[in-house]
């Protein structure tokens, strides 16, 4: 559930950090990736070892990592770097620096520098709880906008009873769920997209190609993930890294595509279709490479290609169906009639007549035509345009 998902997971100290070793299982187990920041004092009640070996990532607690060579941990970077940060335990002196912005240590400067939504789980004794000084805190926090997660009753290490034992580490890991994949429909759904170009082989160094880049479909599988959906990434040739948390197929031809779609088409929820996929390929293929002085290349004769979106429109039994289409003429009406001839559930239609369109660039102008319907979007990032197929999805599913 939170493949590709960044947590910033402080730790301050208090006898419930031991806890916190457990909730770093927990979030690793869900497929996050998690960067744990430990105050000096919550080293007293649990070691960089064990963070480090379960978090598969070095511990950070200094400014300064490694005093030779003046290697330091960049607050900002890491504030960056998360998608949600909680800092869990939250001890009453942590709690204090961050309502007044005391800054003395790595993980007081990291959430003053980060952007993402913060939640604490607060652990103290009774009475700490209990003081005025600490509800003052919490409510400061809350109206901050930092998700409260409240201790729970029960036996403390002091030996009293009563509220101020942090919350266990399964139920802070599902409130970390809830809050960064919320209640999508596509939680688990299996969704495939493909992405790039397809290169076409004419002899060992030669192909037909395209100029897509994978930019749509690898923003569109970004999206996919933080809704939560088990994601396969099915990718041409591109200079891409893949998002952290897919299933990543790479294959160079429309055919190699084909097989890796056919394997999983299947038993999935959705296939979204994004790859410019090379409509033809030459019938002939050389083993070694044409010499110019020889005739084999001033004519290549061409075959057509799979048409992979077609073949699933006929295979299709309850899968989701979503096709692109670059068009330049009648653009409309031919997107309607390809919308049915592929048997789709929508089709997003690129005109290569709008700017800041197309291929290579970070932004895109698209209209989403339905069976009875259309819906124009202004012109958007790539990013926008992935979310807002994913929104578009999460309505079909
Ligand atoms: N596509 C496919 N297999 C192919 C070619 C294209 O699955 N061999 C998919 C693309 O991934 C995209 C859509 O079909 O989702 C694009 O179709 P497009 O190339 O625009 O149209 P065609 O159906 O090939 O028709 P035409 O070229 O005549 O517009």
């Amino acid at each position: 559930m939170l493949r590709g998902k960044k947590i910033l997971l402080g730790i301050t100290g208090s006898i419930a950090a031991y806890k916190s070793i457990l909730l770093v299982r927990e979030l690793i187990k869900l497929g996050a990736e998690v960067q744990v920041i430990c105050t000096p004092s919550a080293l007293d009640f649990v070691t960089p070892i064990t963070l480090s070996t379960l978090s598969k990532k070095p511990l950070l607690s200094d400014f300064v990592t490694d005093k030779k060579t003046g290697e330091w941990a960049n607050h900002v970077d890491l504030g960056k770097w998360a998608d949600l940060m909680v800092i869990a335990p939250l001890s009453a002196n942590t709690l204090g620096k961050m309502v007044t912005g005391i800054c003395d240590n790595l993980l007081m400067a990291t959430y003053l520098s980060a952007d993402c939504p913060v939640m604490v789980a607060p652990a103290m004794d009774l009475d700490m709880y209990k003081h005025i000084t600490t509800s003052e805190n919490i409510n400061a926090l809350l109206q901050r906008g930092v998700q409260i997660i409240e201790p729970g009753e029960g036996e403390l290490a002091s030996g009293l009873v009563g509220k101020g034992r942090m919350a266990e580490p399964e139920e802070i890991a599902q409130i970390i769920e809830q809050n960064l994949v919320g209640s999508s429909p596509l939680i688990a759904k299996k969704i495939v997209i493909t992405a790039g170009p397809t290169y076409e082989r004419i002899d060992p160094v030669r192909f037909i190609g395209n100029y897509s880049t994978g930019k749509m479909g690898y923003a569109i599988a970004e999206s996919a993930l933080s809704r939560g959906a088990d994601v396969t990434l099915i990718s041409g040739p591109s200079r891409l890294q893949a998002p952290e948390g897919v299933k990543f197929v790479s294959v160079e031809s429309a055919n190699e595509m084909f097989n890796a779609v056919e394997a999983v088409y299947s038993d999935c929820d959705a296939l979204i279709m994004s790859a410019a996929v090379a409509d033809f390929k030459p019938k002939n293929t050389f083993e070694s490479k044409q010499k110019k002085a020889s005739s084999s290349l001033n004519t290549i004769e061409l075959i057509d290609t799979v048409d992979i979106l077609k073949y699933s429109g006929e295979k299709k039994v309850g899968q989701k169906l979503i096709g692109f289409a670059l068009e330049t003429d009648n653009e409309l009406e031919n997107a309607r009639l390809k919308l049915q001839n592929k048997n789709l559930d929508m089709l997003v239609l690129n005109s290569l007549n709008d700017k800041g369109a197309g291929f290579g660039t970070d932004t895109n102008k698209v209209t989403f035509v339905f069976n009875n319907h259309e819906v124009m979007h202004e012109l958007k990032s790539k990013r926008e345009v992935a979310n807002d197929i994913i929104d578009a999805l999460e309505k079909m599913v």
